[in-house]
Parts: C-alpha cells; structure tokens; sequence
C-alpha cells in the first residue's frame, strides 16, 4: 500500500510542475482533483478501512502527511494565482490606483456615555468602588430602608412606575446606597450610576433618565467634606471657575439635606436667560446620611457618619452642550448625535 502513496507523490510532484498558476480556475480544478470529496488523496484515505487493523494507523499516518503536504503546495499555488491576477488587472491598466478609498464611516461615543466614564474615572481616582445597582427594586429599598414609609409626602416628589405589588422601576439611585451598606462594612466609598425612571415628560424631564448617587461612611465624616469633594467635581465637569453652593432642603434619607447649584455655566454667574437671571444652576441633592439609614443597613451611626449626593447625568450632560430637550439625548437621531 505504501507504493501507492508514494505513486500518488510522485505523480502531484509532476502534475504540479506543470499546473498553470497564472489560472485561478485551473488551480481550483487542480484542487478538487487531490483534495475534493472525491479527489485522489482523499480516496486514498478511504482505503484506510479496507485494510487490516493492524495496518490501518500507519498507513493513515503516512496518507495524512501527503495531505498535509498536497494542502499546502495548493495554498501556495493559490496565492501565486492570486498575484498574477491582480498583476494582470495592474498591467492592463484597469484599475485607476489615484481613485480614493471607500471611507470607513467612524462613530463616536454618547455625550452621556462620555459623561458617566468621566464620573467614573474621576471617582474611582478618589478611592470610590463603582456599584451599578439594578433598574428593579422593591419598595424597601427604593423608599423605606431609606427613610421614606409608605404615608411619606416626599414619595411625591417622584412619581413612580409600580411593577408589582411593592415592586417598583427604581425612581433614584439611593437605593443601591441600602444595598452596598448592607453588604460592606465601614469604612468606605462607592458611587452608583444608572438609569431611573418616573412617571414624567417635559422638555427637561423624560420617563427614563440617568443619575449618579455617591456615599461615604467613616469615623469622623463632615458636611465639610462634602462640599469638597462635589467642589472639586464640579471644576472637572465644568471648569476651574465653576462656583457652588449649597442650600438648605429635604430629603427623608439625609439629615441636614442640601441642594448643590453651580454658577450658572452660560453667563459665568452674570444671571442670563438660562439661568432665569439668577446667575445659579440647580445641579444636585446631597446631605449627612441621616442616622435611621445607618439603622436599617445595621450599621452603628453612633461610631460612624457620612454624606451621599445624587445628580442627574443628562441635566450635565445639557448644561455642558448647551442641549434643549432632555429627549434629544434618547431619540437617536443621527444628525444630533454627529455634533458629538
Ligand atoms: N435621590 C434624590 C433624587 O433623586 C437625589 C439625592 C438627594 C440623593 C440627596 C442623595 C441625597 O443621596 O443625599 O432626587
């Protein structure tokens, strides 16, 4: 049987000598012939089964190696043929090599993706773990683990969409807060960006929208290290001349409660239309973790203190670029989405 396989070699070794590699299809026929489904090489292999077993690995082995070795001349036949084709085309002078290429269109990130790698980058710098949370979330953790019982008059400030039964499309990010201090112990620093939904539509408010949340527990936390920290983000979002302040409010989760505005970043504080002459912007809410939180995620409020905020990312994202509907940022348009 080895005669055979060397028959065979012998008889490529001169077929190729002859093989046309200037033809793509003749190297094609030239392939099917050995390699095929019915090609000589292949039929060989076959023949494997006919022999006795204890002849069978051997001989396969051997059939196998001239496969290899058939396979691989062929390939390079191939690329000779390949070659001389475009050798051919160049030389007969068809193709106009001075015509441009076809462009490969690019794309380019969201602003608001843009903005929360940025939140991202800029925190996780300062030692913050990023916890993304999830969009569904029972009303424990979207309002009474913090702080907000089911008669609160502050549920109305966000309107919610209800799933189920005390199931709810989280209205905020504070609840990711309930779940990573019922599962960390202090000290510690995370910030939880992700999507919200409420029931909502205007030019500024849209159903589904992006907030940022941050918390820090520690020994010995203060208001004053609040401010700091959202004063030093606030220049990298907006520039080292941005100014804030803070003004007293409410929110059932912190205790004292502040919103944060910026100097208004049309009029640099001046007071222009966009800011309704005020020369402020309303960027935030934030505040001292008030002490029931701390309760109900079994942490000791008595050793520990701390301060969380919450920002919308889509209200960043039209105060920097100037964006007049919030549904601009959602709708997908191509020819909005290009000026980014
Ligand atoms: N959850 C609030 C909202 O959606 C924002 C907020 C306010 C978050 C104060 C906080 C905070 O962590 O301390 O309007």
């Amino acid at each position: 049987m080895s005669e055979k396989i060397e028959s065979l070699k012998a008889a490529f070794a001169e077929d190729l000598k002859n093989l046309d590699t200037s033809a793509a299809d003749k190297v094609d026929a030239f392939r099917v012939k050995y390699l095929g489904k019915k090609g000589l090489v292949t039929d060989l292999l076959k023949q494997t089964s006919t022999l006795p077993v204890e002849e069978r690995p051997a001989f396969g082995k051997m059939v196998n190696e001239l496969k290899a070795f058939v396979a691989e001349c062929i390939d390079k036949a191939i690329e000779t043929a390949k070659a001389a084709a475009l050798d051919k085309k160049l030389s007969e002078g068809n193709v106009d090599v001075t015509l441009p290429g076809d462009g490969i269109p690019a794309g380019s990130t969201h602003p608001l993706y843009d903005i929360r790698e940025e939140i991202i980058d800029f925190f996780s710098q300062m030692g913050f773990e990023v916890d993304f949370g999830r969009d569904i979330e029972t009303d424990w953790y979207n309002f009474e683990a913090l702080n907000t019982p089911p008669d609160h008059p502050s549920r109305d400030m966000q309107d919610t969409f209800y799933l189920d039964e005390g199931v709810v499309l989280r209205s905020h990010t504070s609840g990711t807060q309930i779940h990573y201090m019922e599962t960390h112990k202090p000290p510690f620093r995370m910030i939880a960006p992700g999507h919200v939904f409420r029931v909502d539509n205007d030019a500024t408010h849209a159903p589904m929208f992006q907030q940022c949340e941050g918390l820090v527990v520690d020994e010995n936390i203060s208001f004053a290290d609040l401010k700091g920290v959202l004063q030093v983000f606030m220049n990298k979002l907006f520039g080292e001349g941005v100014k804030t302040r803070f003004r007293p409010s409410f929110f059932p989760f912190t205790e004292p409660s502040a919103e944060m505005d910026v100097s208004c970043v049309f009029c640099g504080g001046e007071g222009c239309r966009r800011c309704k002459g005020t020369g402020w912007m309303e960027i935030g809410g934030c505040g001292s973790v008030d002490p029931n939180v701390f309760k109900n995620c079994g942490i000791d409020g008595e050793k520990y203190t701390g301060f969380a905020f919450g920002f919308g990312l889509d209200r960043i994202a039209m105060l920097r670029h100037a964006i007049p509907e919030i549904n601009l940022l959602t709708s997908n348009d191509e020819r909005f989405l290009k000026q980014f």
